[in-house]
């Protein structure tokens, strides 16, 4: 297989990261994408370092074994805890989530108020923080844990009262700090941007960081001629646990439901 033809791998805790695939696909639909859901694994947001940096190290080598030509880490709290672990070990270019969302973040903010929410790991890593200052030192950054959505969302919990409860709590307090510009710091959390927004009100702009991943892909294979040039791209989706039920939720955070997902157990 000539280098260009070689798939793209893409992976994250569960389905969040299908956010980014899709954007990828959209962005590139000639590129082959492989990605890798670890539903056994889910939430990594409540996990230590030591084990998001295991689970991710494990992800990345079964990808590589795919023969991918670049790996992308749809996660925020792998992206957090992990990148450089994963960099290190890996003989293909790894990009990963935050330094994007910042990126997006500081260009839109007016009032230099930027809010992050995400899972306690991202949080206590302080990954956004240290990424929007080194943009800006003047910005004023507020940070929340919002844990429950993660589970929320992969129960399909989208539009239910229960999430809207949850949204409302934690969002009280992101609104105290007057943000013009909220990052979704992980990347389930888009798949329910039309309850944070309505929550929060329409003059709060919410950063997706799945747009300025997939640019940052293209650029980056565009500046090393490393995009696939012709024929439609294929698909591939695995889940560490219940494809089925992967495959189910799927629509909600890829906009369609997947055709297929296979299973694979890694540990
Ligand atoms: N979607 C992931 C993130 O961006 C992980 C959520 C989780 O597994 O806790 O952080």
């Amino acid at each position: 297989m000539t280098k260009n033809n070689k798939p793209i791998g893409i992976f994250d805790s569960g389905l969040g990261g299908l956010t980014i695939l899709k954007q990828v696909h959209k962005l590139m639909p000639k590129e082959n994408l492989i990605y890798f859901g670890d539903t056994a694994h889910v939430p990594y947001g409540s996990k230590s370092k030591q084990t998001v940096q295991e689970y991710s190290l494990n992800i990345a080598k079964f990808l590589e074994s795919k023969n991918i030509k670049m790996l992308v880490i749809a996660c925020n709290s792998a992206s957090a805890l992990a990148i450089n672990t994963v960099k290190k070990h890996s003989k293909v270019p790894v990009i990963g989530v935050i330094e994007p969302g910042a990126f997006y973040a500081n260009q839109k903010t007016k009032n230099k108020r930027v809010a992050v929410i995400a899972t306690e790991a991202t949080i206590k890593s302080d990954a956004y923080k240290k990424a929007l200052k080194r943009l800006d030192k003047g910005l004023k950054i507020s940070q929340t844990p919002s844990p429950l959505f993660v589970p929320l969302i992969e129960e399909g919990l989208i539009s239910d009262k229960i999430t809207h409860m949850v949204a409302e709590k934690y969002l009280a307090k992101v609104k105290k700090n007057k943000p013009d510009t909220i990052i979704l710091g992980c990347t389930h959390y888009p798949v329910i941007k039309k309850l944070i927004s309505k929550v929060v009100g329409k003059n709060i702009y919410l950063i997706d960081s799945a747009e300025s991943v997939a640019k940052k892909v293209k650029q980056y294979l565009s500046n090393k001629d490393m995009l696939k040039k012709t024929g439609a791209g294929k698909m591939e989706v695995f889940a560490s646990d219940s494809p089925e039920r992967f495959k189910k939720l799927s629509k909600f955070a890829f906009g369609s439901p997947l055709k297929t997902v296979k299973l694979k157990k890694l540990i």
